[in-house]
């Protein structure tokens, strides 16, 4: 069933208190619900209705009498009078057979839940919609010795949360567990308590998180100006959980990839996404629980605003030109294939069947693209004030992007009608750039188009801020950034009192989620690798003749292109450059970035083929750098204990790429001396690497198992790791063979992500021409969907791009696709997808 965001109805009743008792059992959990409600004066339609699914209802009551409710699948409905009245009901529950992982569950015998978007009407009935807020007391009965809920602990299990939420944020978390304790003093001097709690044996790998969660804190009072409110905030992690983490209010509940590290487990990459998602939930307190969103539409007005903020932070933290460029990384490589696929859809969806799977790259990272765009045309100053209004004018309240963007209104003065079409139109904005220089002025032309997406033919034109900088001959800067702010299809900038024709550079630090179209040769790109000011634009000009030179060794069997390799030897040279910049520039696109590249210039692309001339090219550039690389390896080497700070990683990110290239030349040899000396799992892993791409690794492989087989998380590193470095039809086949690996299970998100997600993101492998990595996906799909559809509805996108490719493998994904269709008992999570991605 289809649900339309024009639809929206107020409900029709309010609640002012929540009573919960749970008496904990694994298969038959009481949950005993007393729910004041009252008659919204606003409502649409009177009808008494509460969600409630997979429920046994063993008794319910209205003001003492029985309710005489009528139930189906999806919820009930009673008579309710016309006034105030008190809502008893008693239903069974079964945690310990619950696979969805969504409503109370069982993990590793510990009692958790996950109820956003919609989980909570698996727990009890109740009006599981988020402009319901209500204050909630919850009483947890259980042999468990450690017993948690929102809010404050009243002790004996009895928790009180203070601020009203919506069902969403409604988290208990029971089970044998122990905890990290630390405080933090606000500004304004309330002390609160902080908490890790893991699973005894875990606690080694909790301090970083709790010193990513106070500077997080501490971060919100000196940028938003935003103080925690209650004494105390408990952080879980629990090893089965569908996505990274959740904001409960007081009770945050992570995935325990998300928050557990130590330097011997957790990699670089795993320290810097553990800290960005303890500050995305922190920092959703918020934005999301304070002021949260009226229907699920609005998904954006916390999940982007959250996003961006949660980059803030980490640029802040780490430096903002290597944050950014990865940020952009991950936006094209899932957003930018997402909006020019058959799943595009508005950063607002306006319509949806299963809400879940809207939890998606253009609802956080273009969502977040927009907020960024938002502050870039109206000054920092005037974005903070917005948000200070939005968090007086909206504190408590269920909001819209229509109320968020009347803030900014509010503030400036500004019409931002033209502003607001980021929300509603779908599909990445394609800017073709003309430049012309007549008597010392310099004229550029923007023209903007957005191609058609599902549902929506036409496009109108938005308001695009591009960034634009300009450098002489010489390669200095003549003329600072200066915003240009696009509003019409065509629409033209100048730039006068010039001696001679400028060098542009466009769209600096990404100031807006487009692709620009722009004849540029590459000369001026390496000009611009040399000398562009903007850093982001630096790296992005020697992506571009990546790009280019890739496109032009595929399409046209170039031979790799001498001036690209002379322009990364002067990167590696440049003594001013950053480690972390400089492993940027070398980390050359992905399979998948040129595959977008070709579709936009109108080539069908070959995955086999990319992947080949990816190698080719890769061992061009290693040979040009060889001279070099024993060096830059050895002044990579970091003395003294890990930490996991940037200046540090930075240097093993540029360390570890110089050892990738020197294992294309010399066998592995340094990366096995890497492997056997490795005191931590940044440089264990990376060595791994580096063997298993050169197919010599089958020993380290057997010995990293046998070192690791006690701790999941690193063992789902071992099954991706094998999975991502198999080449072409190799990768299937060890997928296949993973899955029958005792330590193989699909009931943990993490270990089935591991082997499938590896898949999906091994490009030549999951496309290999015979089609078996399109067929295993397949069978655990429909293997999966019976037991947890909420992943396997997310994995299923690994066939968006269907429509790219040659008719043999669009033959074969679709057969896939259409075989997951057909199977009995499809859920409604993943047919919506299917039926989304078969439908272009
Ligand atoms: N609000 C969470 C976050 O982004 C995501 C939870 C989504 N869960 C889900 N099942 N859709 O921080
Ligand atoms: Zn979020």
């Amino acid at each position: 069933q289809t649900i339309y965001l024009k639809d929206y109805t107020p409900p029709s009743h309010l609640v002012d208190s929540v009573e919960l008792v749970f008496k904990l059992h694994p298969t038959q959990t009481r949950v005993i619900s007393k729910i004041a409600f009252r008659p919204n004066p606003d409502a649409a339609d009177p009808t008494f209705y509460l969600h409630g699914e997979q429920l046994k209802l063993i008794r319910a009551s209205i003001d003492g009498q029985d309710a005489n409710a009528k139930v189906t699948d999806l919820g009930l409905t009673a008579q309710a009078p016309d006034a105030p009245f008190l809502w008893e009901a008693e239903v069974e529950i079964s945690p310990a057979t619950n696979t969805a992982l969504e409503g109370l569950y069982m993990s590793n015998g510990m009692y958790c839940t996950q109820c956003e978007a919609e989980g909570f009407r698996k727990i009890t009935y109740y009006p599981d919609r988020p402009d319901v807020m209500a204050v909630f007391t919850v009483k947890i009965e259980g042999e468990e010795p450690v017993k948690l809920s929102n809010g404050n602990d009243l002790g004996d299990g009895t928790w009180h949360d203070p601020h009203p939420k919506p069902a969403y944020l409604f988290a208990l978390v029971a089970g044998d567990l122990v905890n990290l304790h630390d405080t933090f003093t606000t500004r304004s001097g309330r002390k609160v308590d902080l908490n890790i709690y893991v699973r005894d044996g875990d606690l080694h790998k909790t301090p970083f998180g709790m010193d990513a969660l106070k500077r997080s804190m501490t971060w919100d009072e000196e940028v938003y100006g935003r103080e925690y409110d209650l004494d105390l905030f408990n952080i879980v992690a629990v090893d089965d959980f569908n996505m990274g983490a959740m904001e409960n209010k007081g009770l945050n509940i992570f995935n325990s990839a998300a928050v557990l590290a130590s330097p011997d487990t957790a990699t670089d990459g795993n320290f810097h996404r553990i800290e960005t998602i303890i500050a995305h939930e922190y920092f959703h307190n918020w934005t999301g629980n304070r002021i949260t969103c009226r229907d699920w539409f609005q998904l954006c007005l916390k999940e982007g605003l959250t996003v961006f903020r949660d980059q803030q932070f980490s640029g802040d933290t780490r430096g903002h030109a290597v944050e950014r460029i990865s940020d952009v990384l991950q936006l094209r490589a899932r957003q930018f294939r997402e909006d020019n696929g058959p799943l595009a859809h508005p950063v607002r969806p306006e319509s949806f069947v299963e809400i879940n799977n809207f939890y998606t790259a253009t609802v956080y990272e273009k969502g977040a693209e927009v907020i960024g765009m938002l502050k870039t045309l109206i000054g920092d100053a005037d974005y903070y004030e917005g948000c200070d209004l939005y968090f007086t004018r909206h504190d408590g309240q269920a909001c819209t992007i229509e109320d968020w963007l009347k803030c900014f209104e509010d503030v400036t003065g500004r019409d931002l009608a033209q502003f607001k079409l980021w929300y509603s139109q779908a599909g990445t904005p394609r800017v073709k750039v003309d430049e012309s220089f007549h008597d010392g002025t310099y004229t550029l032309t923007f023209i903007q188009s957005t191609p058609p997406t599902p549902g929506q033919d036409t496009k109108d034109p938005k308001v695009i801020p591009i960034a634009v900088g300009l450098l002489n001959e010489a390669g200095e800067e003549i003329h600072a950034t200066k915003v240009c702010e696009v509003t019409d299809e065509v629409h033209k900038f100048r730039f006068t009192g010039l001696e001679a024709k400028p060098v542009p550079s466009i769209n600096r630090n990404f100031s807006a989620p487009i692709i620009l179209e722009r004849d540029q040769s590459n000369a001026e790109r390496a000009f611009l690798l040399a000398h562009d000011t903007d850093p982001f634009n630096k790296w992005e000009a020697g992506r571009a003749l990546a790009r280019d030179v890739m496109v032009r060794m595929v399409t046209e069997d170039a031979t790799p292109d001498q001036a690209y390799l002379d322009a990364l030897v002067a990167v590696a040279r440049d003594d001013t450059l950053e480690p972390g910049f400089k492993a940027m520039c070398f980390s050359g696109p992905s399979n998948d970035d040129i595959q977008q590249a070709l579709v936009d210039g109108g080539v069908t692309p070959d995955p086999t083929r990319i992947f080949l001339t990816g190698q080719t090219l890769n061992l061009a550039i290693s040979q040009t750098m060889q001279d070099l690389l024993p060096r830059i390896y050895a002044e990579m080497q970091v003395d003294g204990p890990y930490s996991p700070r940037s200046e540090d990683a930075d240097r093993r990110f540029w360390g570890n790429a110089a050892l990738a290239m020197l294992s294309r030349l010399d066998g592995g040899a340094q990366a096995a001396a890497q492997y056997a000396s490795a005191d931590n799992m940044t440089q264990q892993l990376a060595a791994l690497g580096c063997l298993l791409r050169a197919e010599v690794g089958e020993a380290q492989n057997a010995a990293f198992y046998a070192q690791w087989k006690d701790d999941r998380l690193v063992i789902d590193k071992w099954f991706s790791m094998q999975v991502s470095h198999a080449k072409l039809a190799a990768a299937p086949a060890k997928a296949a063979e993973l899955t029958a690996h005792p330590d193989f299970t699909m009931a943990n998100p993490n270990r089935f992500r591991a082997v499938f997600g590896a898949l999906a993101g091994n490009s030549a492998g999951f496309h290999e021409p015979g089609g078996s990595g399109y067929a295993l996906l397949a069978d655990w799909l429909i293997k999966l969907d019976a037991k947890n559809p909420q992943i396997a509805a997310r994995m299923s996108t690994a066939f968006e791009t269907w429509p790219r490719y040659d008719a043999d493998r669009q033959g074969m994904m679709r057969e896939a696709l259409t075989r997951i269709q057909a199977a009995p008992g499809l859920s409604p999570d993943l047919s919506e997808m299917v039926n989304r991605i078969l439908a272009a």
